[in-house]
This record gives C-alpha cells, sequence and structure tokens, in this order.
C-alpha cells in the first residue's frame, strides 16, 4: 500500500464507521411500530389487547388517569366545577342543566364514568351523547347510521361502558393508520369540500382531535350531530350559521330570567386553532400535545394527551428557541389576559340578563326594543361563551380570543342600554 492508499483505505473505514453509527441510531430510534404479537380485528376496542402490541404507547396513554392541575393554573385535568371560580355561570346558564354541572375536562380514560356521573344527564338523555367519548361509535354507527344518536343514553352506555376514548378512536386497528370515526367531522368537512378519507398524515394529526374537540348541536327530533362549519369557523362566522335556524335548530335553551334563546358553545378547541397562528402554520395538535419522547433507545410519540406545559422541552423546544422560561410566561401572560377578559365579559352577560329581565316586567315594556336587546345578548352571550367553553385560556389564539371577548363586553353594554330603552327608563 502506497501512501495514497492507506489514507483512501483510512477514509474508507471512517465513512462505514459513520454509516454504520447513522443506520443504527435510526434503527434503534426509529418508532416502535407493528411488533405485531396479536392480529387486531376490524371491530377491536379492548385497549389492553392494544396494549400487548404497543406497550410504551399503551404506558404513555395510560398517564392520562393522572390527574393535576395545569402548570399555569388556568384548568389542567382536574375535576372541578367551573362555576368555583366564575359564579356568573350560575346566570347565564339558568334553564339548563350547564348550571348544575360544569367541571373541567379531564384525561380521556374518564370520558364515560364522567358521563354517567353527570348532574346534567336524566333518563331522557340520548344516545348522541356517547359520540366523543367511545370507540364503540363505529360499531353504533355501523349498526344503526344517526339512528344511535337518538336511541336511549343507557342503552348505549351498558354496552360501550368498560370502554372510553382509546386506540381504536384514532387508529384503524387492522392498518394502524390515523382514522377518524366521527360521521359529524366527516359530514362537516365533506360539506366544506374537504374529503377526509383522502388526508394527508400530517393532517390527521389534527383531525384525529378535531372529530370531538369542536363545536356542534343536535337536529332537532333526531339528535344527529352537527357541526356548524358551513360559513367558516370563526365565532362570527358560526354565529351567522346559526342565525339561519340550520335543520331548523333554534337555540340550546332560554335563559329562565331574560328568555333569550341561548347558544351553549361546546369545547371548540378545534375552530380556535385553525385560526391561530399555529394552526394557520401547520403546527399540529400532535406537535404539541403528543410530542416525540424516548425510552429504552426507543422514539415513540407520547400518548398522554394533556397540558404540553407538562412537558415544554419536547412539545415546544422542536420549534422554539427562546428558552423555556420566556416561552412558559409568554404562555401564562396570555392566558392572564385572557382570563381577565372572559371573567368580566361573563358578569356583563349575566348582567344584561338581569337588565332584560327587568325591563320585561315592565307594564308597556316597547317590545321591539327588547327583542333587540335579546339579539344583542344572544350574540354576546355566544362570543363570551365561545372562549368560556374553549380550553386553553385563549393560548390556542390569543388575538382572535381578546377580540372575541372585547365584542362580548361590548354587545352586553348595548344589549343593557337597549333593555332600559326598552323600559324608558333612559336610552344611552
Ligand atoms: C402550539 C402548541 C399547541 C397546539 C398546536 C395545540 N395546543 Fe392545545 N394547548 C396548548 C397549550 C400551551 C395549552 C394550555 C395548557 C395549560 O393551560 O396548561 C393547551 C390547552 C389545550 C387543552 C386544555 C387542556 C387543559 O388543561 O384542560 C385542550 C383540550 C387542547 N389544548 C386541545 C388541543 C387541540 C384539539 C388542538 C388541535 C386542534 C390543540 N390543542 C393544538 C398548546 C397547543
Ligand atoms: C386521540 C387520538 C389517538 C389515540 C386515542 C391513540 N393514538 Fe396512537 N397516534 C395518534 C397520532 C396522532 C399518532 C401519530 C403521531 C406521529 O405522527 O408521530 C399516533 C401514533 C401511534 C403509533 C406510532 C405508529 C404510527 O402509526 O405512527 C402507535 C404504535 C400508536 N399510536 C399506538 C396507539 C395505541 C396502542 C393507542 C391506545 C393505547 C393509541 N395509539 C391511541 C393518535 C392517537
Ligand atoms: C373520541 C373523542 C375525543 C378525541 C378523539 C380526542 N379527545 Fe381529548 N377529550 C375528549 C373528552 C370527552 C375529554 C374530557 C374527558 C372528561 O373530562 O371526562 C377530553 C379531554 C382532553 C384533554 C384534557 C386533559 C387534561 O389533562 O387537561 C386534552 C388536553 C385533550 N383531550 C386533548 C386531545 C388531543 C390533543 C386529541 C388528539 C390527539 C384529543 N384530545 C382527541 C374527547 C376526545
Ligand atoms: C412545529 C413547530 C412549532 C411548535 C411545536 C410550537 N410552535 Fe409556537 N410557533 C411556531 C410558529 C411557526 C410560530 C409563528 C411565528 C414564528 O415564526 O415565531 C409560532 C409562534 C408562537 C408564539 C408567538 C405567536 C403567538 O401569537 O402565539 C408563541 C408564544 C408560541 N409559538 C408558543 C409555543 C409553545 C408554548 C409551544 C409548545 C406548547 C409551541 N409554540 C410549539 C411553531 C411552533
Amino acid at each position: 500500500m502506497n501512501k495514497t492508499q492507506k489514507v483512501l483505505a483510512a477514509f474508507l473505514v471512517l465513512i462505514i464507521l459513520f454509516t454504520g453509527a447513522v443506520l443504527s441510531r435510526i434503527w434503534l430510534f426509529k418508532p416502535q411500530s407493528a411488533v405485531q404479537l396479536v392480529k387486531l380485528p376490524a371491530g377491536e376496542y379492548n385497549i389492553e389487547t392494544w396494549g400487548k402490541n404497543y406497550p410504551l404507547y399503551y404506558e404513555s396513554y395510560q398517564k392520562n388517569l393522572e390527574t393535576a392541575p395545569s402548570p399555569t393554573g388556568y384548568g389542567g385535568g382536574i375535576n372541578i366545577q367551573k362555576s368555583e371560580r366564575q359564579p356568573e355561570l350560575f346566570v347565564n346558564f339558568k334553564g339548563n342543566p350547564f348550571s348544575k354541572d360544569y367541571t373541567e375536562d379531564r384525561g380521556h380514560q374518564y370520558a364515560m364514568h364522567d358521563l354517567r356521573e353527570s348532574k346534567r344527564i336524566g333518563p331522557a338523555a340520548k344516545g348522541a351523547c356517547v359520540t366523543c367519548k367511545t370507540p364503540y361509535l363505529e360499531q353504533f354507527y355501523q349498526e344503526m347510521g344517526w339512528g344511535y344518536a337518538s336511541r336511549p343514553l343507557n342503552e348505549l352506555m351498558d354496552r360501550a361502558k368498560d370502554h372510553p376514548i382509546n386506540c381504536a378512536n384514532c387508529h384503524d386497528p387492522e392498518t394502524m393508520g390515523l382514522r377518524v370515526i366521527n360521521p359529524a367531522f366527516i359530514e362537516a368537512m365533506q360539506r366544506r369540500g374537504i374529503d377526509v378519507s383522502k388526508a394527508s398524515r400530517e393532517e390527521m394529526r389534527s383531525y384525529v382531535c378535531g372529530q370531538c374537540h369542536s363545536e356542534y348541536y343536535f337536529e332537532p327530533g333526531t339528535f344527529k350531530v352537527i357541526f356548524p362549519w358551513d360559513k367558516g369557523l370563526t365565532p362570527q362566522e358560526m354565529y351567522e350559521y346559526y342565525s339561519g335556524k340550520p335543520n331548523g335548530f333554534e337555540y340550546d335553551f332560554l335563559q329562565t330570567d331574560s328568555k333569550v334563546p341561548v347558544l351553549k358553545a361546546q369545547h371548540p378547541d378545534y375552530e380556535e386553532w385553525q385560526n391561530g397562528v399555529h394552526g394557520k402554520f401547520g403546527v399540529s395538535c400532535a406537535d404539541c400535545h403528543m410530542p416525540y419522547m424516548r425510552k429504552n433507545g426507543q422514539k415513540y410519540s407520547s400518548h398522554w394527551m394533556t397540558s404540553p406545559l407538562k412537558t415544554l422541552n419536547e412539545s415546544c423546544s422542536p420549534c422554539h428557541t427562546q428558552g423555556q422560561e420566556l416561552l412558559f410566561n409568554q404562555v401564562k401572560a396570555y392566558q392572564d389576559n385572557t382570563w381577565q377578559l372572559q371573567h368580566m365579559a361573563g358578569e356583563n352577560v349575566a348582567r344584561a340578563h338581569e337588565a332584560i329581565q327587568k325591563a320585561s316586567q315592565i307594564p308597556n315594556v316597547n317590545q321591539t326594543e327588547l327583542a333587540n336587546a335579546r339579539e344583542l345578548l344572544r350574540r354576546a352571550q355566544w362570543y363570551w361563551d365561545y372562549m368560556a367553553a374553549s380550553n386553553s385560556m385563549g393560548f390556542h389564539n390569543p388575538v382572535q380570543g381578546l377580540n372575541t371577548l372585547g365584542q362580548s363586553i361590548d354587545l352586553s353594554h348595548q344589549a343593557v342600554n337597549a333593555a332600559n330603552k326598552a323600559a324608558g327608563t333612559n336610552s344611552l
């Protein structure tokens, strides 16, 4: 070997060693995938069976059983009544079961238990309520189509009882591919011109969550679940949609005192995120709520779907280099600002209900002005509740959130003025 050959040989050895190291690292850290110990058939809803094939994923999913407050103090996976911090809920939901029982959301495994225990559910409750609580939805829909939605809830709960939300809600058991099983989401997307069955994996990383973490209403008579997205996903667009009395749906309940026909908002997390900076820039729910983790040399995506602030490093640092403390403080600042306005907006809604009630008791009240006041308050309450019912305390979309609450406060003031005008007590 001459000198050049020696250098070349040494170089070759180095390249081989380097490639070997890279390959073994990729091999070692590749996602724990189809180590098929048991064949999972279509319709496999038992989490234990899935767990045998994917122990790391199962283990991290079981962390959803932990109950702990959010590190910022807003929400978190704990079972507390929202009215403890927002007594205005008693007024704003008077005439609706939400005034009796309205708890913070917690981990997915509690979904069936919390549904059964909810004081909002009576013997007349309908099957539609299991839609976002169990993978059995797939079977119910296969058997009955939308007919499941008007079956008695107790009957469906008895069949699905030991199987709250799990792997089969988001994964096809035969291929492990991501999937969406809620027909309400699929239909709403279809009406917006989007075919969910053709979605990319990246899109599915948000769709799987959006199938449940979204606003909906029940079609009168059939209890079919419908997402109000035909005109768009902002609070304004959804309000316009509801104003058209879609499918004969007019309101969720009449507030007892003011007789305002109220729309009750339900966790519009997907909607809020979609219009926010992360949604617009293509950052998916899974990017933050299911970050990549490593254990025993294996890489896997966390299935502990909770506050990303508990895993700030894994959740945010792949994209943000600002440092944990700065990021945490920024989230907290958004939330503090949102909370302050949300609480204020809720109290203003409550005051407007009282003003309208008072006005309506006056003989010869101006009925046109009174109707005007009720419409203004209906909109004010929707804007407030869009924020109060969504779960991130403003983080998913701080700009839209503060705008929405500002509008709510103004509309409540306008409603009080209109009520006073109707009563002849004063105008402006
Ligand atoms: C950029 C990161 C990010 C993205 C993307 C994101 N979230 Fe969040 N999410 C957060 C943060 C931060 C919070 C606030 C956590 C806290 O208060 O501790 C949060 C809160 C939540 C909560 C409330 C948790 C609780 O404490 O009760 C839910 C539910 C939620 N997100 C669902 C979603 C869904 C569904 C999507 C996609 C449609 C999504 N998130 C997209 C970061 C994100
Ligand atoms: C709420 C939806 C949801 C639930 C419930 C869920 N997963 Fe996942 N899972 C996902 C998403 C989203 C990904 C993709 C993460 C990524 O792209 O890195 C994923 C990825 C995986 C992967 C990696 C292979 C792949 O296709 O990327 C495995 C294995 C897996 N999940 C197993 C499970 C098991 C086992 C359960 C039940 C214990 C479960 N999952 C429950 C949403 C879910
Ligand atoms: C099948 C419906 C369904 C799907 C799919 C779903 N969720 Fe949930 N999620 C719920 C329900 C219902 C609750 C509240 C359960 C309770 O409080 O009993 C919840 C609670 C949560 C919480 C609160 C837990 C905590 O610790 O604060 C977070 C965060 C969350 N979901 C995020 C997600 C993310 C992210 C995805 C997608 C990867 C997702 N969810 C998919 C229905 C769903
Ligand atoms: C996949 C990449 C990605 C991840 C993960 C991610 N972000 Fe972002 N984030 C962005 C992008 C892109 C922007 C838009 C502006 C920019 O380029 O900084 C942004 C903007 C922000 C902003 C400022 C803008 C605003 O109005 O919200 C904050 C605060 C923020 N992110 C916090 C977080 C936190 C907290 C997490 C983890 C829970 C997180 N991000 C996770 C990509 C990401």
